[in-house]
């Protein structure tokens, strides 16, 4: 339904945007970035996943809209946010001629929204920039918010920058294409949004189940746009993150990121850690914040009936407890984490007991 398709207001003042999530809205993409900038030439960064697919398909609507289109493709995954890449895209960009009145669209899940915002914020000191996600995370959460940027070794999302798109197109056809494991790490974020903000949300997945194993359209647009939503009032309370408000989107992050790193990188997807992490988040909730059981439980069920594992791998505890005092969101040593209450609201709980922390991880 190209035209009519529901749309997300970002209000950031003079950066403000919209978020439009559809379902077949990719052939009017041309549209959509004439809507919001003059186009003339457009540069289009994917990766080698969806290139001949969603990324010929943007291109195509581009062309037929009458601009010039350079297709610029990188390698999947996550080793592709580096500043090998980042310069390699500079300097292809320079071959092309690409000036300041171009505009770069990213085509691709959060490694390519991330990498080509970081490209776009950087060559010639900022560049139009429209995302159009691919993955199920980067359509609730990635894309979202502006933070683009790159990895150093050892240290992710180490550089980058705060520059937010002309407009996110949301088509959920896309998603037809996506992996299972990475589907389901996607719905990881979804059931985290209704457990830190929206109760009533988290009872819509919940009865909806069925319908997001089998990924169907109506069910993800609304979910989607929910989801958009939810991040878009945290973001426009906290865009650059100085209040700590945007903090709430940690929950499970801390347990996540933790398991992640010593699990060995690529062991598990973030949205696979991020359930694991945000079941022990749960458990912690329940000693420190009194989290019913019936929530932490509820929790639990959400995540298992959407295929995502909520055990706790086999690694050693104090491995884990050394990573998180480690982790940059951690201010000198000390444990703070994103607690819930109840379903649908969190606060951030200074000064944890790393006991509890590790009893939580049982
Ligand atoms: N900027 C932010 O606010 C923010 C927030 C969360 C995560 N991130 C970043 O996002 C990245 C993870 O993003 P991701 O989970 O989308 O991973 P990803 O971009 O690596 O995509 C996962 C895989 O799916 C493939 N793919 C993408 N769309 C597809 C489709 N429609 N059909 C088939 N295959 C498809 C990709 O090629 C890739 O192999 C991380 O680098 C993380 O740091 C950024
Ligand atoms: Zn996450």
């Amino acid at each position: 339904v190209i035209g009519d398709a529901p749309a997300v207001q970002v209000r950031l003042g003079s950066r403000s945007y919209d978020i439009q999530v559809g379902t077949g809205n990719l052939a009017g993409l041309a549209n959509f970035v004439a809507e919001r900038c003059r186009v003339s030439h457009a540069v289009v960064i994917t990766d080698e996943c969806v290139e001949t697919t969603y990324a010929a398909q943007a291109a195509e609507s581009l062309s037929q809209g009458g601009a010039i289109v350079d297709l610029l493709v990188v390698p999947a995954g996550e080793s592709t946010k580096s500043l090998e890449v980042a310069e390699d895209l500079w300097i292809k960009m320079l071959e092309l001629g690409i000036d300041r009145k171009a505009v770069v669209l990213a085509v691709g899940g959060g490694v390519v929204g991330d990498l080509a915002g970081f490209v776009a914020a950087t060559y010639a000191r900022g560049l139009a920039f429209v995302q159009v996600p691919t993955t199920l995370l980067a359509q609730v959460d990635s894309s979202v918010g502006g933070k683009v940027g790159i990895n150093l070794p050892g240290a992710k999302n180490m550089v980058g920058a705060f520059w937010q798109p002309l407009g996110v197109l949301v088509d959920t056809a896309v998603l037809t294409t996506l992996p299972d494991r990475e589907y389901r790490a996607g719905l990881a974020e979804v059931v985290k949004y209704g457990v830190i903000l929206d109760a009533e949300f988290f009872a819509y997945l919940e009865q909806h189940v069925p319908e997001l194993n089998a990924r169907e359209a109506g069910v993800l647009e609304h979910v989607i746009v929910r989801c958009c939503r939810l991040k878009a009032d945290v973001v426009e309370a906290d865009e650059r993150e100085e209040t700590g408000g945007r903090a709430v989107l940690n929950y499970g992050h801390t347990f996540a990121h933790a398991l992640e790193a010593t699990a060995g990188y690529g062991t598990l997807l973030h949205g696979e850690a991020v359930a694991i992490g945000m079941c022990c988040a749960a458990r912690l909730s329940q000693r420190v914040q009194k989290l019913p059981p019936r929530d932490v439980a509820r929790q639990q069920a959400l995540l298992l009936a959407l295929g995502l594992s909520t055990r706790m791998p086999a690694i050693d505890r104090q491995a884990l407890l050394a990573a998180m005092q480690r982790d940059k969101k951690v201010e000198h040593g000390r444990l703070r984490f994103v607690l819930a209450d109840r379903i649908g609201r969190v606060g951030l709980v200074d000064d944890v007991d790393p006991v509890d922390v590790q009893t939580a991880m049982e």
